[in-house]
């Protein structure tokens, strides 16, 4: 028998330990929900996170019938974290903990007089796509940050308006990804098309557009539109790989080109997924949405750069304070519960 020195032997231990830890570790999701003083909170805000929840703890089971195989299952699939404190932000150790932030119709005001993020949880949260962190929006998640280039780059393009809430058929325009694989052909719901203020097709890491009007919709306004989100097939729902937070040559105006004199931002070689669905609480109920969620997550997270897939925290770079301008630095260890 050859035997092992001991020091060698717990330092195997240790790595098998670390190992299986990183290999078993269950996925984690950071679901934020904060909505700005004075910006509109969405009544289904309750209802998507129950769904988001219950999807990633296995409680709502979609098949193989209407979910891409990935998902449809009873398994747990990820560890949902609500919260709307983004002072918790400010320490860089805990975005690390995640392997991707979902924003859950999150909103600031449209005019831009209200901004989610203090200074050091934008440059944080950054940082944390920078290495690799994934992103997942809701909706009205490209409504807040009107004022940080970079988010409005991630999340693919800046809110504009909306019609109405009326019927309008949504369809699928690729079956080759998990959130629309099992997409109906035809599916009808009540919900709000969003309009943004430039063309997510523009971005040099350019999205592969999900979902799409198959109907036309009142839309009055449109008539009359000063920006252009660009051709059709509409995007209403889109996924983006790597360089998520890269600029084009071509500025794109309507607040999403870094400032001259201000921080760059760029690089992200995680995953991101948008959907403008999920006005309604009717919306979050049905399958055909749960299917597209769950799909969607699941592939963010399933990019090798997530915390748990690379066995080490996304966040190893803490923020150094040049990065942080000087009005940035301050403490804000206390805050009341919103
Ligand atoms: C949506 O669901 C939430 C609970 O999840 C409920 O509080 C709210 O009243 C519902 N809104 C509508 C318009 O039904
Ligand atoms: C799959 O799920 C759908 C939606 O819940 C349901 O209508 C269908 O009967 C299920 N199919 C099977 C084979 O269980
Ligand atoms: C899931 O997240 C909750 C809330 O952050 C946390 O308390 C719990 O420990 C997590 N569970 C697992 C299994 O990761
Ligand atoms: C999508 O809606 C727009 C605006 O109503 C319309 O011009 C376009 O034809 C619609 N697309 C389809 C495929 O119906
Ligand atoms: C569009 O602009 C015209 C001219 O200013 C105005 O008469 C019309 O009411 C506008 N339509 C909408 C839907 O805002």
């Amino acid at each position: 028998m050859v035997s092992v020195p001991p020091q060698v032997r717990l330092i195997s231990f240790v790595a098998l330990f670390a190992f299986f830890q990183s290999a078993s570790a269950i996925q984690q999701l950071l679901a934020f929900d904060k909505i700005s003083e004075g910006a509109y909170r969405h009544e289904s805000i309750p209802t998507a996170i129950d769904v988001i929840t219950r999807l990633g703890n296995g409680q709502i089971v979609l098949n193989t019938t209407s979910a891409d195989v990935t998902v449809a299952n009873d398994k747990q699939k990820w560890n949902t974290t609500v919260s709307d404190d983004d002072s918790l932000w400010e320490d860089p150790n805990y975005l690390s903990q995640f392997d991707a932030i979902a924003f859950v119709m999150t909103a600031d005001k449209d005019d831009g007089s209200t901004t989610l993020l203090s200074p050091q949880a934008k440059v944080n949260f950054a940082k944390y796509i920078q290495n690799g962190g994934g992103f997942i929006g809701f909706h009205v998640a490209c409504g807040c940050l009107y004022d940080t280039p970079f988010y409005g780059r991630l999340v693919g393009a800046y809110f504009d308006y909306h019609p109405e809430i009326q019927p309008v058929g949504i369809k699928a325009l690729t079956n080759n990804n998990p959130s629309t694989s099992k997409f109906p052909a035809s599916f009808q719901i009540n919900e709000e098309v969003y309009h943004y203020r430039t063309d997510p097709r523009l971005l040099p890491s350019a999205p592969i557009v999900l979902l799409s009007n198959s109907t036309v919709f009142n839309d009055p306004q449109a008539a009359n539109r000063t920006r252009s989100d660009g051709p059709p097939p509409r995007p209403l729902a889109w996924v983006r790989s790597g360089n998520l937070l890269d600029a084009p040559s071509t500025p794109l105006g309507q607040g999403m080109d870094d400032p001259e004199y201000g921080p760059k931002y760029s690089g992200g070689p995680g995953r991101m997924f948008y959907t403008s669905l999920g006005h309604l609480n009717e919306t979050w109920q049905q399958i055909p949405m749960q299917a597209h969620v769950a799909g969607g997550i699941s592939w963010v997270m399933a990019s090798p750069t997530c915390r748990s897939r690379k066995g080490d925290s996304p966040l190893k770079e803490q923020s150094s304070p040049s990065d942080v301008p000087n009005s940035a630095i301050r403490s804000r260890r206390y805050h009341s519960k919103r």
